[in-house]
């Protein structure tokens, strides 16, 4: 059995809620969701997304929070505690093995599209965005990715962020930063859905994001939709496990979990509904631009509407929040693992596992530069890697591992009790979906994009 060191309880029942909606809301919801339904065609993906959003991963999330609670430990050890209880082998634990890697490596190259969002940052301080046209906002991302020093030293700076806030203390800054600083940035993104309504055209985005064709449903796409709802809900990596061992016993985790998930959509479908219409009204852009599409888009609604200096100014400091509130939560449950399995102190552990994560970043920040035709596998660069094989292949696997272990595996009057504030009603609809939905559609998605 792991070894537990006492283990710290929010003060506040909310907090989980809080906590867990800075972790979720983040650079999945605001740059990736947008680029990735752009890429794999819209209507048919954000369809599919919000399927496995309500059906794979609100199910998944609450059994994930439960075994966090339950355990009251890091992931390895809350895991293990469920698995002993239930009088199976403790190699169950390899879960929360595989959330903590998976961790570290998204650790590793999110932090380097932060570093993206530092610079943007910067340039919209300067009043940089003046005028842009699609063609200068192309040049100027296109300038960023070419230059290896300046991606680093963005990307060190927030690595060193987050390294801050773990080491000191993440609940007090945490509370903050998401009770004041997540409703303004959704503010945020409501005034430019607005200027994208009247200045954009609103019209072709929202059937773009909404209208279904057949046509575009694809294994490939279904995968990117399933990983992508593990991504942004941040499941399968400890990190929500983490968060839910630190919650209250008298708070209800289905009503928590159905907030965050709610919230975190919400932003998500804003944030698309914000770029597409600018994106289709700007010459030279398209709704495939890729990784950059937010980084070409906004900035040339900023540089173009009144008070943009502001505005992009105030936008690009929210997301480098958004983000920071989600490596905070990638970093913690790598840290809680080492200091109450090894013993290790809190700041050798933060330091430790934050600098090996920079040091792999340095692969991504490459892969957009000096090393964009280096392809070790599959013809795809380090970044491109690290992104598939966490997104699509390790989160749905953890998904798959912890819906069979919650789901058939672990006990059903310990889950019945730890959900004790959930009508009957609700918790045989939970285990429902979660012992007869997840697993196979878990597996099928799976098989589908191997085979693809
Ligand atoms: N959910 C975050 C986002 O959508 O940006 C990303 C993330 C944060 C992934 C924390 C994983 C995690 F543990």
């Amino acid at each position: 059995m792991e070894r537990i060191k006492q283990h710290a309880i929010w003060g506040h029942k909310g907090t989980f809620v809080l906590a867990a909606t800075g972790s979720a809301v983040g650079l999945g919801n605001i740059w990736k969701f947008p680029y990735i339904t752009g890429e794999n065609g819209g209507g048919a993906f954000v369809l599919m997304y919000l399927v496995f959003i309500a059906l794979i991963g609100v199910p998944v999330m609450i059994a994930e929070v439960t075994l966090g609670r339950h355990g009251r430990a890091n992931p390895v050890a809350s895991v293990q505690k469920m698995a002993q209880q239930s009088r199976v082998s403790l190699g169950w634990g390899a879960i929360g093995w595989l959330g903590v890697t998976t961790a570290f490596l998204i650790l590793s190259y999110y932090s380097v599209i932060a570093g993206w969002a530092l610079d943007y940052m910067s340039t919209a301080i300067q009043g940089g965005f003046s005028g842009w046209d699609g063609e200068q906002a192309s040049a100027a991302f296109e300038a960023l990715q070419a230059d290896p020093w300046r991606l680093m030293i963005w990307q060190t700076l927030f690595i060193g962020m987050t390294v801050l806030v773990v080491a000191f203390g993440v609940i007090r800054g945490l509370e903050t930063a998401v009770r004041v600083l997540m409703p303004l940035l959704f503010l945020l993104l409501l005034l430019l859905l607005m200027y994208a309504a009247v200045a954009g055209e609103f019209a072709r985005g929202l059937s773009f994001m909404f209208s279904f064709n057949p046509g575009d449903l694809s294994w490939e796409a279904a995968s990117v939709a399933l990983g992508h709802a593990f991504f942004t809900l941040s499941l399968a990596m400890g990190a929500i496990m983490a968060y839910g061992s630190y919650m209250p016993g008298r708070a209800s985790i289905g009503k928590m979990v159905l907030t965050v998930a709610f919230l975190d959509t919400l932003v998500a479908l804003v944030a698309g509904l914000a770029m597409f219409p600018i994106v289709f009204a700007t010459p030279g852009l398209s709704p495939s631009e890729g990784p950059g599409l937010m980084f070409v888009s906004l900035p040339v609604a900023f540089g173009n509407m009144p008070v943009g200096v502001l505005f992009g100014a105030a936008f690009f400091i929210l997301v480098t929040l958004a983000a920071w509130s989600s490596t905070i939560s990638l970093l913690e449950p790598c840290v809680a693992y080492l200091t109450e399995r090894f013993g290790w102190r809190r700041l050798s552990a933060n330091v430790v596992i934050a600098g090996s994560a920079w040091l792999l970043g340095i692969g991504s920040v490459l892969s957009f530069n000096l090393w964009k035709e280096v392809k070790p596998l599959l013809g795809l660069t380090v970044f491109g890697l690290l992104d598939s094989a966490t997104q699509q292949v390790m989160l749905p696997l953890g998904g798959l591992a912890m819906a069979v272990f919650v789901g058939w595996i672990a006990k059903r009057e310990v889950l019945r009790r730890e959900l004790r504030q959930e009508s009957d009603g609700q918790f045989a609809l939970w285990l429902l979906l979660l012992k007869y939905v997840c697993p196979p559609a878990l597996l099928l998605i799976l098989a589908g994009s191997f085979w693809a």
